[in-house]
């Protein structure tokens, strides 16, 4: 892959950021979704390679730009699998809360796991829990595991969950178990991969999520040495052919970091719109605004910080 592909993809995502961040606060959340869509893909436009989007706003009929199966790119240099999420949070900037950002991975063609929108059941770590977990055991003995493995006690054990009634159970029985629990309103992509980053102060993420998430978040977690375990959960009944026909046989198979992002060509970039456990938001000055980003490239597992300060002339 060409080496500054990655870096490409920078200017992306920091233009979704932009063109989302101002929408924070004024309870819009189509219109904050739609600005990043446009953003991202006029951006994606510019650069030169031949990308097809395979996690995206969703099927052609219900979303006009960056659905699954469209092209993006001048069709010159590289040829490659996107995923990507112009807008991951979308209420969280509506309503002007914590943790909201704007995300590509990309591969090889055929490395990304097609994942239709639909949930999945996900517990992640870094790399030194790697091991340790397993998404059949209870929750107790998954944080016992983590907790040795990181060399922590288990009340130092810090699992990040979405706020949501469906984790009522989950929330008891890391309690039980002994561990602090860190709710979030939204984005478990970005809580995710803040297991990676001991100094997040996020050990593990555990629950039910958004399936396309899982993938987006798999890039970089598989990258930076973590793992994530995922299993799908259809949200109803009709999810369940959609993900067979995604080829997903054993609707019951328990997906690896590794299942859902194949090799070491994969890079990943986000931007972030509202600060969160990964990254800092947009901040807009006289003619300007300050973004902070990520990119993280499979081959070298290298991890740039981006800091940008874009100027607008009149
Ligand atoms: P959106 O921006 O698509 O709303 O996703 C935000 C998010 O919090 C994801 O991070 C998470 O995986 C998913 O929603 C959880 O879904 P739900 O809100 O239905 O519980």
């Amino acid at each position: 892959m060409d080496r500054n592909l990655a870096l490409e993809f920078v200017r992306v995502t920091e233009a979704a950021a932009i063109a989302a961040a101002k929408w924070i606060g004024r309870g819009e959340k189509k219109k904050a979704d739609g600005a990043a869509v446009d953003a991202m893909r006029s951006r994606f436009n510019q650069v030169d390679f031949s990308g097809t989007v395979v996690i995206g706003e969703g099927e052609k009929d219900e979303a006009p730009m960056l659905y699954t199966g469209e092209k993006v790119g001048t069709k010159k240099g590289p040829v490659m699998d996107l995923a990507i999420d112009p807008l991951e949070c979308t209420d969280s900037v509506a309503y002007g809360r914590y943790n909201a950002t704007t995300v590509v991975a990309s591969g090889p063609k055929g490395s990304l796991l097609h994942a239709p929108d639909t949930y999945m059941k996900k517990i992640c770590v870094g790399p030194l829990g790697k091991k340790a977990i397993n998404l059949e055991a209870s929750v107790k003995v998954n944080i016992e595991k983590v907790a040795k493995a990181m060399n922590k006690k288990v009340e130092d054990i810090t699992v990040v969950v979405l706020d949501r009634e469906r984790h009522a159970d989950l929330i008891k029985e890391i309690r039980d178990a002994g561990a602090r629990v860190r709710l979030i309103t939204d984005g478990d992509v970005a809580a995710a991969i803040a297991t990676c980053f001991p100094e997040s102060g996020i050990d593990m993420l555990m629950g039910v999520g958004g399936s396309t998430e899982a993938v987006l978040a798999a890039v970089p977690v598989k990258i930076l040495g973590g793992e994530i375990l995922c299993q799908f959960k259809a949200k109803k009944d009709a999810d369940i052919p959609k993900i067979k026909a995604a080829g997903v046989k054993n609707i019951n198979k328990i997906f690896d970091a590794e299942d859902m992002a194949k090799g070491k060509e994969l890079t990943f970039t986000a931007t972030g719109v509202i600060d969160g456990p990964l990254l800092s938001g947009v901040v807009f000055g006289k003619n300007k605004a300050i973004t902070h980003s990520i990119v993280i490239r499979g081959i070298s597992g290298t991890i740039r910080y981006v800091t940008t300060h874009h100027h607008y002339y009149k």
